[in-house]
């Protein structure tokens, strides 16, 4: 329904369904019930001390109590710098570095930097729920390429080009995939990239899961394959997953000159600067070593294998083993469409209100991400929650009939 309340720009922002289903999750938890959450995308981690430390210390130095640039602390720019070098060999300078509050902020800012009315920016689907909101608050318009299960969740420069047109601005190109967990090889993304250069396309790269690849996957960056991109490239990256330090929001953005200086300005209207708090913590975050974040990876990677396992064993489910990041995304298309319980959901949006009703395990209706008939379930929680939830569900849908 039309309203005059409110702009028909931010009318048309839906509500985020993966925190939904968090929220809807912990509402009934609070009431009593025994749910299992598989929604939430954060590390069940607390953040490491000597983080917590750096961010005691800096809550007691009055320069911190101040305004400071709206662009971010220059420490911890150059701290910024030097870690892209080290973690994905990317040479960037200071002024190519936006601190931003969280890595939401510098999706939105991106695009909004970007995308003039009407342009168009291709985006893979399933694709995480914010980017398309995010497109069309900037004015754009989201091409869907669509994937599936069977490529294992990869988009092809085949793909991408036929969804190429006159008014195509950019790509968006997020390896690993939240919420499929599926990571490109170096080679896939050295041709996306070259393909982009070729057509003058511009690239956002969203690398906020650059730590977390799993067997033989490595994470590569797209203009550190292809060179010949990175004056039309922006990189989006940030604290949250790596260092489990998603309350703190901080992130960045990394692109070319002109792009941070225009970003920044909005910022500077926007929001100012990051809380100094959280940016002395980022700081130690990502001038520390990668220790808290092997040992994370170790248990998720734990986690992994028993979430695929344990779903790929229930009839009429199928879930390509994911290579990064910390979410399964499993087709329930076997399912649908049979009697369970007296119902017969047509939908995996039906298919999850009916599990989380007679389950009470919560998972995210691939609906949110662009494709239906499937779910996203996060494996960063506890082993003994993801064998009993999944157990759940399994437990179910064999009944289905
Ligand atoms: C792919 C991706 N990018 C960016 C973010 C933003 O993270 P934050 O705003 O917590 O830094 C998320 C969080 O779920 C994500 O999954």
């Amino acid at each position: 329904m039309p309203t005059t309340r409110i702009s028909a720009r931010v009318f048309a922002i839906s509500e985020s369904a993966t925190l939904a289903v968090d929220a809807k999750a912990k509402a009934l938890k609070a009431a009593g019930r025994p749910v299992i959450g598989f929604g939430a995308g954060e590390p069940d981690f607390p953040t490491p001390g000597y983080i917590v430390e750096a961010a005691q210390r800096a809550a007691a130095e009055p320069r911190f109590h101040k305004y400071t640039p709206a662009g971010g602390l220059p420490e911890l720019k150059q701290a910024i710098v030097d870690k892209t070098l080290r973690d994905s060999g990317y040479q960037v300078s200071a002024d190519q570095v936006l601190v931003t509050n969280g890595g939401k902020q510098a999706v939105y800012q991106t695009f909004a930097t970007l995308l003039d009315e009407g342009d168009e920016a291709i985006v893979p689907a399933p694709y995480w729920t914010t980017y398309p909101e995010a497109i069309a608050l900037a004015g754009g318009k989201t091409v869907q390429v669509d994937t599936d299960e069977t490529s294992g969740y990869l988009a092809t420069v085949d793909q991408l080009e036929a969804a190429r047109t006159d008014r195509t601005k950019l790509l968006l190109f997020v390896s690993p995939s939240n919420p499929t967990g599926a990571v490109y090889s170096p080679e896939q993304v050295k041709a996306i990239g070259e393909w982009a250069a070729s057509r003058g396309i511009w690239v956002v790269t969203d690398e906020i899961y650059e730590h977390l690849v799993y067997g033989d996957a490595t994470f590569s960056s797209i203009p550190v394959q292809t060179p010949q991109i990175a004056d039309q490239t922006v990189v989006l990256n940030g604290v949250a997953k790596t260092y489990a330090m998603t309350g703190w929001r901080v992130g960045w953005m990394i692109g070319p000159k002109d792009v941070i200086k225009a970003a920044t300005n909005l910022q500077s209207h926007a929001t100012s600067n990051v809380a100094n708090v959280s940016q002395a913590a980022a700081l130690a975050a990502v001038t520390g070593d990668l220790t808290a974040v092997e040992e994370m990876k170790k248990a998720f990677d734990r986690r992994r294998k028993t979430i695929v396992r344990m779903l790929n064993e229930i009839p009429g489910v199928s879930c390509p083993e994911p290579q990064g990041a910390f979410y399964a995304y499993p087709s329930v298309k076997g399912v649908l469409g049979r009697e369970i319980r007296g119902q017969r959901p047509q939908t995996s949006s039906e298919l999850a209100s009916l599990i989380l009703e007679q389950a009470e395990v919560a998972v995210v209706p691939g609906e949110a991400f662009g494709t239906q008939g499937y779910f996203r379930l996060s494996y960063a929680m506890a082993d003994a929650d993801i064998e009993e939830g999944v157990g759940r569900i399994g437990k179910l849908l064999s009944e289905a009939k």
